[in-house]
Formats: C-alpha cells, sequence, structure tokens
C-alpha cells in the first residue's frame, strides 16, 4: 500500500516515520526547502531522528515531495497540516482546504483520506468530505475518517505506538480500512461511534488543560497575596490519592494546540448558541499571566524597568523544545518592553527568533525565566543578575510564583 501524509511537520512527519515500517510512503509538503532537507536525511523535527528517516529513503520505504502529482496512485491519503486561527481569534481550515485541493485534484482512484488535523466536531463531515469531492473528478468516491493525532513532541515515554488512538469513519468501511492502517503500528485502537465525537474529544483534552492551568495561574496569584507558597500547597494538594490532579504555574500558554485549539471547540459551541464562557475566561486568564509576571518584577524593582538590561531565559513555550509557536515569552518580553526595560533573551535551543539571536546567559541586572531547559545550568541563572525572578518554580533561591 502507498500512504501519501499531506504536511511533513510534528504531525506528519512523526507519523511518515511509523508508517514507513510497514508501507511506502509519500510526505507531501509544499515548503521546499523541508521537502530538500527531508530527502537528504535530515530531521526539522524534534524527537524524529534524522537516522529514521534516512533508513527509510534507504530502504525505499519514504520519499518527501512537493510535487502533487506524486500523491495520485496512493491508496491511503493522510491530512496533516495546520489549523490556526485567524487575526481574529476564529478557526483557519484554509490549510485544510489547500490539502483538499491537493487531493481532489491529483489523486486519480478512490482512496481513503483520514484527517489527523485538529479541528471542530462536523469539519471530516460539512468540510473535508465536499471540499474534496468539489475538486475530485465525479466517478471517483472516497471514503473519509478522522483519527486525531495527540503527539507530544519532545516527550520519549508516550508515542505513536503506545498513545491510545481515537478514529471514527464516515462510513462502515472507512472505519475498518482506518483501524486496519493505524493497528499496524499503534497498540491501542479507540474507535467512537461517529466523527464528530473524535474531533470533540481532542478538543476537550486540550481544553481539559488549558481551563486547568488558567486555574492554577490565578491560584498563584491567591497564594502570593495570601503570602504562601503556590508550590507547597499544590505539593500539599496532590497527596490525596484521587479526585486531584496537578497542573503548575506559569507564564502562560504556548504551542500550536492549548492556547489554540480551546478556541475551536468555543467557536464551534457558540454557533450552536451554547456561551463557552469558561473556555473564553481561561484563555484571557493564560494571556493576562505575563502581565502579572512583569507587574511583580517591577513592584520588586523599585516600580520600573526603564534603562535596565533584563534577560528573559527561554524563549521555547516549553522545555527541551525549539518550538515557539505562541510561546508566551513573547508577551513576557513585550510587556517588559512597555516598562522601558532593554530586554535580550537566552534560549540556546532556540538560537534566533523574530530577527533576533540568543545571547549569553549572565551580565543582566534583571534575569526573568520563561523556559527552563534541561541544559540550562540553575546556577548560571542565579548568577546571571542579581535579581532573578522564576516563572517555572525549578531555579531554586530565586523569587518566583
Ligand atoms: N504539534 C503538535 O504537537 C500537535 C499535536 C497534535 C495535533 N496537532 C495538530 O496537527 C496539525 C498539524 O500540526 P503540526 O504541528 O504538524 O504543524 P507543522 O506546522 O509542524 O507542520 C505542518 C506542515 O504542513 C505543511 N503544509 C501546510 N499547508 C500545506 C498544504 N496545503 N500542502 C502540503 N503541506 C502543507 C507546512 O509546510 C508544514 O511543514 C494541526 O491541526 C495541529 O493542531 C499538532
Amino acid at each position: 500500500m502507498k500512504i501519501a501524509i499531506i504536511g511533513q511537520g510534528y504531525v506528519g512527519l512523526t507519523i511518515s516515520v511509523f508508517a514507513s515500517k510497514y508501507f511506502r510512503v509519500i510526505g507531501f509538503d509544499s515548503n521546499k526547502e523541508v521537502v530538500n532537507r527531508l530527502n537528504s536525511g535530515i530531521s526539522h523535527i524534534e524527537g524524529v531522528e534524522s537516522s529514521a528517516i534516512a533508513k527509510s529513503i534507504k530502504t525505499g520505504s519514504y520519499a518527501a515531495t512537493f510535487e502533487a502529482s506524486d500523491i495520485s496512485d496512493s491508496d491511503i491519503v493522510v491530512i496533516a497540516v495546520p489549523t490556526p486561527l485567524t487575526p481574529d481569534r476564529e478557526p483557519d481550515l484554509r490549510f485544510i482546504d489547500a490539502a483538499c485541493k491537493t487531493i481532489g485534484e491529483n489523486v486519480t482512484k478512490s482512496v481513503l483520506v483520514i484527517n489527523e488535523s485538529t479541528s471542530y466536531p462536523g469539519t471530516l463531515r460539512n468540510f473535508i468530505k465536499p471540499t474534496v469531492e468539489k475538486y475530485s473528478k465525479k466517478s471517483i468516491k472516497h471514503l473519509y475518517a478522522i483519527s486525531p493525532e495527540r503527539v507530544d513532541p519532545g516527550r520519549s515515554d508516550f508515542n505513536q505506538k503506545n498513545t491510545p488512538r481515537l478514529y471514527a469513519g464516515l462510513s462502515v468501511e472507512a472505519s475498518k480500512k482506518t483501524r486496519d492502517f493505524y493497528s499496524k503500528f499503534c497498540d491501542n485502537l479507540v474507535e467512537v461511534s461517529s466523527p464528530e465525537v473524535a474531533e470533540a474529544a481532542k478538543l476537550f483534552e486540550n481544553t481539559f488543560r488549558q481551563v486547568n492551568i488558567a486555574l492554577v495561574n490565578e491560584f498563584a496569584q491567591i497564594a502570593h497575596s495570601l503570602g504562601i507558597s503556590v508550590y507547597e500547597t499544590l505539593d500539599a494538594a496532590n497527596t490525596k490519592p484521587y479526585g486531584f490532579m496537578k497542573f503548575s504555574p506559569g507564564a502562560g500558554v504556548g504551542g500550536h494546540c492549548i492556547p489554540v485549539d480551546p478556541t475551536y471547540l468555543a467557536a464551534v459551541a457558540e454557533e450552536h448558541g451554547v456561551p463557552a464562557t469558561f473556555i473564553r475566561r481561561a484563555n484571557e486568564v493564560n494571556l493576562e499571566m505575563s502581565k502579572y509576571i512583569v507587574s511583580r518584577v517591577v513592584a520588586d524593582n523599585g516600580g520600573n524597568l526603564i534603562g535596565k538590561n533584563v534577560l528573559v531565559v527561554g524563549v521555547a513555550y516549553k522545555p527541551n523544545v525549539s518550538d515557539v509557536r505562541e510561546t508566551a515569552a513573547a508577551l513576557v518580553i513585550e510587556h517588559l518592553r512597555h516598562q522601558g526595560a532593554v530586554v535580550s533573551w537566552h534560549d540556546d535551543i532556540v538560537g534566533t527568533w523574530e530577527g533576533e539571536s540568543s545571547v549569553p546567559l549572565g551580565g543582566a541586572d534583571v534575569t526573568v525565566v520563561v523556559t527552563k531547559h534541561d541544559l540550562v545550568d540553575e546556577k548560571k541563572i542565579l548568577a546571571s543578575a542579581p535579581y532573578v525572578f522564576d516563572t517555572t518554580g525549578k531555579v531554586k533561591g530565586a523569587k518566583g510564583l
């Protein structure tokens, strides 16, 4: 069987590498640079080893392409393209739309189309199927299924093999073929009764995290006002063996999923006349955390930061990855600059970002730790400025939440 995977980013490349152990995989991406790098055996994604790509290329089980016609004789086409928000923070399906056009215009026989991109319930049935059909020859009838991706980049204990995978087809045949495909490289497949359940479950998983992070961020502010440690209080609550799950406060939420997916759920809820008050407020609380942190730093430093050299440590959205999408560091830096600070940042995993480069760790008046990578030495952080504010709870001896 030949599998085409549209989009060779975090999700598409990860799945390509697993699938290429059992199938012939063609990884289609519209970014030529990504395709050329992949075909020379170089991975651009954390958690996907270059050696695994090189091996699959050598055995002929994987190739990347930017030629849409290369997907024409596939048996299964997987969609793994971005689903961001528009500037008005509404669901933006233009990449899915483009992927559907590619499938419709290029696939020459009936195939199984599986969507792995995250989107609101109804996307497979009411958007993907009609859009592919709009661009396909009338004689070709495809099968459609959803299997939302749950990959956590940089994580080693859970991967494609041992993370349970939800799926549902628009028909019994689509469900069966989807199961046959994933069962080759995934141990635990969970069929649900409709694509809408699978789509909603994926959104709810990330909304659950978003709301709980917002709650703990609010609690961090309450704990500070009470003069108690948020971390000690959370550890104390966490001794309860049931009914409690510990989340950690921080500078906000980042990445492609948690700041974005709940808005897809809120948008569809509001379209159905249900106010998504909780989700919208959680989003605001998480966004406001950066302002709260900067207000604490300002208060500790004589009421203003004018002309002070402030070093932000860690601009990736989470530890040990280089991904800066939606990173909370962006808002922290914006608020620090608004307070008159001269801001630079240190993050050797990210290297360059927004036209600026990582600077050495040290020589600052004030250091604010937003993300603590394992390789960054705690003692060096403490020595980098006379005042260090840690938003991660990992730098012992620093000021913090
Ligand atoms: N990154 C994660 O951790 C994660 C986890 C679970 C689900 N998801 C979801 O998976 C989807 C993909 O996310 P990602 O993180 O892999 O994105 P990504 O930005 O890492 O990769 C997307 C790739 O798709 C390519 N692309 C965009 N439009 C294309 C088109 N029309 N044709 C071909 N290629 C195209 C881009 O060039 C890019 O290489 C999103 O819906 C996301 O929400 C992501």
